[in-house]
């Protein structure tokens, strides 16, 4: 219903109409009513028989990661909509944890996939087609010399899968320093698939190094973050310097020293994180770090999975905000705005390494995948959205920050752009992390009242705010008003 362009222009039409952002009541839920304009109804299968069918014959992680009390069962979504399947509207903040870069159904994006379905679904690159070539030439052009060979891929775990056997072959080495966060990360190489073993302790391939977070970590200070919200913490280093930076690298070098061979294959790094909770590090830890792992042989490889795509506002790349260029870029979620794909982009260097030996990949760069994938970075561009990003987001933390003054529970604030964090506690004394019944609480409030975000970090206690980036500062007003009111109404209860 959604696919023809008629129907899109009659759907912008009622959106239009039916947009009004309910009003909030006192004591009463703004539950936002089933727009009957816009949502098509439904004879499918009941929740009932879903869950049971969920629990049978699912993976049991889907179980584990069914966020809610009581879930969403979505139906369908336009823009930064959601309808479940009973005509409940929901502003979509997370985009399928940061995934959705233009839209929900986006109809220009839908328009071009359109196209590409009547004339060719699939062929590998061992024929040569218009859609694979174009969209290389395009996605390269994002990119700073010396980052334009492009290898393209289904997601994020096998781009990075891919990143770290060029880095061992490039190198010759083998270990891979990345941050401690909530998930250790372990990739299984040559299959593409990604295990995440949360408290896992691995210590075969990969190393960690202190995560340089400067909210909750042993350093941090007033300005050491590129934010608009800064910590609560105060510190008394000079403009220019940061202290916390020169203790997190010192905690970096100790790593080097004690936990891996005197050379290296690579340093993985996201610019913002994303599942660890939106933490962001010192300014220049980034530059520093990729200095010590050039010194040990290493590669540097930026993480934009989440980042990427305009979503940090002040540039295309997360890793621009840092001021630095890495051997390599991997990508995906936003690449697609949801279609299944990913990307790494690396140096022609190491990429004549890779060369040596053969690399194959079925699906990665279909003709279908390209041509969605060019049509999102046209709508990019189009749309504006790195500037909206920029615009709303900045509107978005400013306004959070002002909750965060106004209740003991909110923590820190942080994030650029759409990457957004929001890390909650007990108390602001202790920084001790709100716990996760607490946090389910609030969360429930908020999905109940129309918004979904997402949760994440070490304890769960950050929720995590990625939307599609074609948000609106009503939007945010809308989300502010209900997000203010599932935290009075969790201090009034407790
Ligand atoms: C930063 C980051 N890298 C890689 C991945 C893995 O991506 P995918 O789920 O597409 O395999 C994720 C997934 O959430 C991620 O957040």
């Amino acid at each position: 219903w959604l696919s023809t362009s008629c129907s899109s222009l009659l759907l912008l039409f009622w959106l239009n109409k039916c947009s009004k952002k309910p009003q909030l009541q006192k004591n009463k839920h703004p539950i936002l009513q089933p727009l009957s304009c816009l949502f098509v109804s439904i004879k499918g299968m009941s929740k009932d028989r879903m869950i049971e069918i969920r629990r049978q014959n699912c993976n049991p992680m889907t179980m584990k990661v069914t966020y809610y009390k009581k879930p969403v069962f979505i139906h369908q979504g336009y823009m930064q909509w959601l309808w479940d399947v009973d005509g409940r509207r929901y502003l979509d903040l997370f985009a399928g944890v940061a995934t959705v870069s233009v839209g929900h159904c986006h109809p220009k994006v839908t328009a071009a996939a359109e196209q590409q379905l009547k004339k060719l679904w699939h062929t590998t690159s061992i024929y040569v087609y218009p859609t694979l070539h174009e969209y290389c030439e395009k996605l390269a052009s994002h990119f700073p010399d010396p980052l334009k060979v492009i290898y393209l891929t289904n997601s994020g775990s096998e781009s990075n899968d891919l990143a770290i056997l060029m880095a061992r072959l490039h190198t010759g080495n083998n270990d891979i320093i990345t941050l401690r966060s909530k998930f250790f990360l372990f990739y299984m190489t040559n299959k593409g698939i990604l295990l995440i073993l949360p408290h896992m302790q691995i210590s075969l391939l990969f190393s960690w190094t202190m995560c340089p977070d400067v909210f909750r970590g042993p350093w941090g200070g007033s300005h050491c973050r590129d934010s608009p919200v800064q910590t609560i913490r105060e510190c008394t280093c000079a403009q220019g310097h940061c202290m916390a930076n020169e203790q997190y690298i010192a905690q970096l070098k100790e790593t080097f020293a004690t936990s891996v061979p005197n050379r290296i294959a690579a340093f993985f790094g996201e610019p913002i994180q994303g599942v660890g909770g939106a933490v962001q590090y010192p300014k220049n830890y980034l530059k520093d770090a990729y200095k010590l792992v050039r010194e040990r042989g290493g590669i540097c490889v930026a993480d934009e999975v989440q980042t990427g795509f305009g979503r940090t506002g002040s540039h295309f790349w997360g890793f621009q905000g840092h001021d630095v260029i890495p051997d390599m870029v991997t990508m995906a979620k936003g690449i697609g705005n949801g279609f299944p794909m990913g990307a790494v982009v690396t140096t022609p260097e190491i990429a004549a390494s890779f060369a040596k030996g053969l690399h194959f990949n079925t699906f990665g760069g279909n003709p279908l995948a390209c041509a969605v994938a060019s049509s999102v970075l046209d709508t990019i561009r189009e749309d504006d959205t790195q500037q909206n990003s920029l615009r709303v987001g900045t509107y978005l933390m400013t306004e959070l920050a002002k909750l965060r003054d106004k209740y003991e529970i909110i923590g820190d604030v942080r994030g650029k752009g759409l990457q957004i964090g929001v890390e909650m506690v007990r108390d602001k004394a202790s920084r001790d992390p709100l716990p996760p019944e607490a946090m389910a609480e609030i969360f429930e409030d908020v999905k109940d009242m129309g918004v979904l975000i997402g949760k994440g970090a070490i304890y769960g206690q950050t929720f995590r705010i990625k939307p599609p980036m074609c948000i609106t500062k009503e939007d945010v007003d809308f989300f502010m008003a209900v997000f203010d009111k599932s935290v009075r109404n969790y201090m009034e209860r407790r």
